[in-house]
């Protein structure tokens, strides 16, 4: 798909669709769509003053007059009240446009974007907004499916987004390819995460994450099986013992040249496929847990941007690889194992196996000094019971830090909900024939797991996003088709923007 940006009056060859927008109540059409097109003016004119058209949200009047100037059909999308727009509703209508042409097999889009503009949204704003929401909701996983035939792939060509002030062109230009470069690392994520356990073991997870570090031209280690027991990493080694897939820590490094600025540390867990273990999962949806290296899919994601951005920051991205198997070599529950930060830990259940190789990545982590520590992890199946697919549960020991996600997350449209991490929660996994238990009682199991995470951190801005319930939809939604949603990497990507230390 291509995406170009054109100024009114560039509009030169005609589109199969022209796409304006028109809040609830207005009385006449945007006056930008007859500066493009003075027919899909009058038509959309007539079409309110005869009351075929007000503007409510979801409205959508098309006409296919051979009037029409600059395309063959023109849809004019109702906003509803301006006052209640927000971006994630223009998301969602701006992938409706990339659905509706599909669906009508359209090959050539023109989209009036200024007539998008409202409330929060302004002009800078909306240029990386919309190009971002295009490509991720023309995000398909359907390499595996052979017969085309029942899937025609209906394919946009080009989309061209019209502006009116050619002395913007710079930043516009720039908001594009910004999006872009997002929107990619999102559906490389996706990717990542939708390639079943079989392809995706831990041992390729690292191979693309080299990959990335090479075209990026960045820093990436990786640490195997010997290393790993070399560095006494208990939580890796135990997870991955049951497993014939021998673990990975994948460690990335950006911009050593911008040392000076501090370092930022990103962790994501990396379990590529999650039976439980010993402690096995029912089999109902366990088809689903390959999603469970999702938080190691957003890092390499948020790198991969990163380094086409050029962000002026430091950053380490850690990902602990390993597959949870019950095999022959297994961890059994009650084992005893000793961490690299040198606790000890009562592996109550096989289950529980995302914060034993957290605990080690973040305590691994600390030798960077961080200015910021952050994790991702699809970590308790509590996160999704409480919050469903619509937040991110939020915890950590910095304010501030907190606050900069969450708000970054507000902008994005992957909401968070901060937890407390209350001394209390301790008392649940405290150990009795060890320093920690790996799991306790069930209750607050979103709170306690980040518990056990604090107990592997020394650095005092630390902030970990359990990401059970928003990594995977069940179903199709307007820009995400059902499978991974890339969740994480938009909304570290926008608090790294923004980073100051
Ligand atoms: N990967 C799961 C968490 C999960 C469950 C993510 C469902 C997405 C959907 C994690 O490893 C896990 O199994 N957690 C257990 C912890 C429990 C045994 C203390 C859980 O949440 O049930
Ligand atoms: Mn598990
Ligand atoms: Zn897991």
């Amino acid at each position: 798909m291509d995406i170009t940006i054109k100024f009114y009056g560039e509009t030169k060859s005609k589109a199969d669709l022209l796409v304006a927008a028109s809040f609830q109540g207005e009385k006449t059409p945007p006056a930008a769509l007859r500066t493009v097109d003075s027919a899909a003016f009058e038509l959309a004119k007539a079409a309110i003053q005869k009351k075929r058209f007000s503007g409510k949200e979801g409205e959508q009047f098309s006409s296919y007059d051979g009037s029409l100037k600059v395309a063959n059909e023109l849809v004019l999308l109702g906003l509803g009240k301006k006052n209640g727009w927000s971006r994630e509703k223009l998301r969602k209508r701006i992938a409706g446009v990339l659905s509706y042409a599909k669906c009508q097999d359209l090959k050539t889009v023109y989209i009036l974007v200024e007539s998008f503009l409202g409330g929060p949204i302004r002009t800078d704003e909306a240029a990386e907004i919309v190009p971002e929401t295009l490509d991720r909701a023309d995000y398909r996983f359907d390499k595996y499916l052979s017969k085309k035939d029942d899937n025609p792939k209906r394919e946009v060509k080009q989309i061209a987004l019209l502006y009116s002030k050619k002395s913007q062109k710079n930043s516009l230009e720039k908001a594009l390819r910004c999006a872009r470069i997002v929107a990619d690392a999102v559906n490389f994520t996706r990717h990542l995460i939708n390639e079943p356990a079989n392809v995706m073991p831990p041992r390729q997870l690292a191979a693309q994450a080299r990959e990335i570090a090479r075209q990026g031209k960045f820093r990436c280690q990786i640490l195997g099986p010997a290393e790993i027991k070399k560095h006494k990493m208990g939580g890796i080694i135990a997870v991955s013992q049951g497993s014939h897939e021998p673990p990975q820590l994948i460690i990335l490094e950006y911009g050593t040249a911008h040392k000076k600025a501090g370092t930022i540390c990103l962790v994501g867990k990396g379990v590529t496929f999650d039976t439980g273990g010993i402690s096995i999962k029912p089999s109902r949806d366990m088809e689903k847990m390959k999603y469970d290296m999702s938080g190691a899919a957003a890092v390499i994601g948020i790198l991969k941007a990163a380094s086409r951005l050029k962000l002026p920051l430091h950053i380490i991205g850690i990902a602990p690889c390993v597959e949870n198997m019950p095999g022959g070599g297994a961890q059994r529950p009650g084992d005893i194992i000793k961490m690299y930060n040198g606790k000890s830990v009562e592996v109550i259940n096989t289950d529980a196996e995302g914060r034993l190789i957290l605990a080690d990545a973040l305590a691994y982590a600390e030798r960077f000094k961080p200015k910021a520590l952050i994790d991702m992890a699809t970590l308790t199946g509590a996160c999704a019971v409480t919050f469903a697919d619509k937040a991110i549960g939020l915890m950590g020991n910095d304010h501030a830090l907190i606050e900069r996600i969450r708000k970054a997350g507000e902008t994005t449209g992957e909401r968070c909900w901060e937890l407390p991490l209350w001394d209390e929660y301790f008392e649940i996994i405290k150990g009795h024939h060890s320093d920690i238990m790996n799991a306790g009682s069930g209750y607050g199991g979103t709170i306690t797991a980040a518990m056990f995470l604090k107990e592997f951190v020394t650095s005092k801005s630390w902030a970990h996003l359990d990401i059970a319930g928003t990594a995977w939809v069940d179903s199709n939604k307007p820009y995400n088709t059902r499978g991974a949603t890339g969740v994480g990497v938009r909304i570290i990507l926008e608090f790294l923007r923004h980073w100051k230390s």
